[in-house]
């Protein structure tokens, strides 16, 4: 379900792995920091040493969180697929296209392929998922769901021998973040969603948090890597958080709950219920406990029970890691010859 492939023998004896990032904002920034950082430390962990090779940015000039050098950056795609040095490509850019195209041509080009963009995963699975076998190459993408928590990795690997019922959490950092400063400091709506922008925690376009499309098209991957069924984001009921005022949020906690964004899945008899909605928890649950940018998912599986899975749900460092512990599992592969 979550593509592995064994045609890495050609890489055994290899020192050094070339990565590109494509897109240089929030997620690739954060991205080339893990990376710079921690160099040191992940080379003794994989026993190869990870250098970005190449950057694909809009301008050349433009102003930057985080400075790279200028010979990295480029401004055409050609130079990434073309290069032989760049073992895995890093699609952080977000949007559908040209983003899906991008992660097509480079598994069509041999390389592999780890991906931060929900909303083109989550809307062109099915077609990435054809080139994925086309080309023998991986496609990776725990970065999609809940930032910096390994809930992708969990459910394909340690959770492998369950049947996964039901999935329900908190997938969208920027709402938690928005509801729990509301509820907290009373804050109002539209200066806390500025703050979530500042700190690099809300999409592009904020539209896509607090209407819930990225809640659903988080589901939409979570759907498939727990459930095996593959669901058009389209196709899961959504509502957002915009309705909400101080007021609905004051009357819940004076009935002891929270109101968080909830995603839930249930893979029935009748087929696959998905819905994304502002709900009321209970305060001390494990969800209601969810505060901030923080995400949380809860798996029902049918031999370990209930699983909880909480942590960083946004931002460029959290969701930084996530993208470079799939750069990492890849390289272990290629590395051992898998
Ligand atoms: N805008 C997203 C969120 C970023 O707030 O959860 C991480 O996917």
């Amino acid at each position: 379900m979550y593509p592995r492939m064994n045609l890495w023998t050609d890489m055994k004896n290899r020192d050094e792995i070339g990565i590109a990032l494509l897109g240089f904002g929030n997620v690739g920034s954060g991205t080339y920091e893990v990376i710079e950082e921690n160099f040191t430390s992940i080379k003794e962990k994989v026993g190869v040493k990870i250098y970005v090779k190449k950057i694909l940015v809009r301008d050349l000039n433009a102003g930057r969180r985080v400075k790279a050098p200028a010979e990295l950056l480029t401004c055409n795609p050609e130079d990434i697929f073309k290069d032989p040095s760049v073992d895995i490509v890093a699609e952080l850019l977000g949007g559908l296209e040209p983003a899906t195209e991008y992660m097509i041509r480079a598994l069509d080009s041999g390389k592999h392929v780890v991906s931060a963009n929900k909303a083109a995963l989550a809307a062109n699975l099915p077609q990435l998922l054809d080139a994925v076998e086309r080309s023998g190459r991986v496609l990776r993408y725990e970065a999609a769901v809940c930032g910096a928590i390994p809930v992708m990795d969990v459910i394909d690997r340690a959770l492998a021998a369950n049947k996964i019922s039901g999935i329900s959490g908190i997938v969208n950092g920027t709402t938690n973040y928005i509801l729990t400063r509301m509820g907290e400091e009373a804050a109002d709506y539209a200066s806390v969603l500025a703050d979530a922008q500042r700190l690099g925690f809300a999409e592009a376009d904020p539209s896509g948090d607090v209407e819930g499309f990225d809640a659903a098209n988080k589901l939409s991957l979570l759907i498939w890597q727990a459930f095996g069924k593959y669901i058009h984001p389209d196709k899961i009921a959504r509502k957002g958080i915009t309705e909400l005022g101080l007021a609905d949020i004051d009357a819940a906690a004076l009935r002891g709950n929270k109101i968080k964004l909830i995603a839930q899945a249930d893979d029935g008899p009748e087929g696959v219920e998905a819905s994304v909605a502002p709900r009321e928890v209970p305060a001390d649950s494990f969800l209601g406990r969810c505060a901030g940018e923080y995400n949380a998912v809860q798996l029902d599986c049918d031999m370990a029970g209930p699983i909880f899975l909480m942590g960083k749900g946004a931002g460029p460092r959290p969701t930084g890691s996530a993208v470079v512990g799939d750069i990492i599992s890849i390289a272990r592969d290629m590395r051992s010859g898998v």
